[in-house]
């Protein structure tokens, strides 16, 4: 395929999957109003999800179903609903978080997202993250830059650890194998950032990284719905992601340091091996 047939596919991609997160908002924005009433664990107590996932998924999928057959879909609900692992393969495939965050979104915290993501060829090029309640539409395309509410996003290009605001997320807290490492990770990154923020939705976490709001981001233990589609904001908007101790980011095993820069990027994986040299990892 040449570079603009290959670049016009991915804009109709873009296109049709914008309009369609923008038209699933209200539905979502409906269930926010009503949620409390309507989730129930997942695996755990921990692991919540409404209603309004499954349907939200449900209106994704059809959607792009209907506009483009060829396509693939790794998608959270239904995952779970086949108990399933997720196989990305070279063929077109969306991967769809119908809600990310929803703990927030139950607990009537106005900071949770619609997320969709698309891989050709097992590269991420189409990123969608929309959070309805603060009406803020994230987007981007591969090599044509990354926006909000189509304003052109950038990172703020920061290189020092006191100047950074840290975003911090322990994924599995409820895991007693691995929590004094990320404890120990905190403390060691949090002491030398200016600020650390705990957001509850990774999806938005990226975009706030894209936008110049946060300089720098750790999670482990996450999954490809929770970071595709803000994957490819992050990279438009001249971020880097990595896997988290340095090294090449792989979307179907997320475990990421992100920053605004790969001098950012580099101090954070230090301090994360200084942590770790202090975890007992025989606990395990
Ligand atoms: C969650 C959010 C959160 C992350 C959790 C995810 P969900 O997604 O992305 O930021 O820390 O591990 O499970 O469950 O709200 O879709
Ligand atoms: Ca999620
Ligand atoms: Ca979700």
């Amino acid at each position: 395929m040449s570079d603009s047939v290959e670049s016009e596919t991915i804009r109709n991609y873009y296109n049709v999957a914008l309009e369609l997160v923008m038209k699933c908002g209200p539905v979502a924005c409906e269930g926010y109003e009503q949620a409390d009433a309507n989730f129930k664990t997942k695996s755990a107590f921990y692991d919540v999800v409404t209603v309004y996932d499954k349907k939200v998924e449900d209106l994704l999928i059809a959607g792009l179903q209907k506009a483009f057959p060829e396509t693939k879909f790794i998608g959270e609900e239904g995952t779970a609903e086949n108990n399933s692992e997720p196989v990305l393969t070279n063929a077109p495939t969306w991967i769809i978080d119908p809600i990310d965050g929803t703990t927030n979104f139950i607990h009537r915290i106005p900071h949770w997202c619609i997320s969709v993501g698309l891989a050709i060829n097992r590269e991420l090029v189409v990123g969608i993250v929309y959070n309805p309640i603060a009406n803020e539409m994230y987007s981007a395309w591969k090599g044509h830059g990354a926006y909000l509410n189509g304003k052109r996003i950038h990172v703020r290009k920061c290189t020092e650890m006191n100047d950074a605001v840290l975003a911090y997320e322990v994924s599995i807290i409820h895991a007693a194998s691995v929590r004094d490492k990320y404890v120990k990770r905190l403390s060691k990154l949090a002491a030398v950032s200016t600020g650390t923020r705990c957001m509850g939705s990774a999806a938005l976490t990226l975009c706030y990284l894209a936008s110049g709001c946060f300089d720098c981001y750790h999670v482990e233990d996450l999954q490809p719905w929770d970071i595709a589609g803000g994957a490819v904001i992050l990279r438009e908007a001249g971020g880097v992601l990595y896997h988290s101790k340095g090294g090449e980011f792989n979307i179907m095993k997320p475990d990421l340091t992100a920053a605004a820069t790969p001098e950012l990027v580099k101090i954070m994986v230090g301090l994360i091996e200084e942590a770790d040299a202090l975890t007992d990892f025989t606990f395990k």
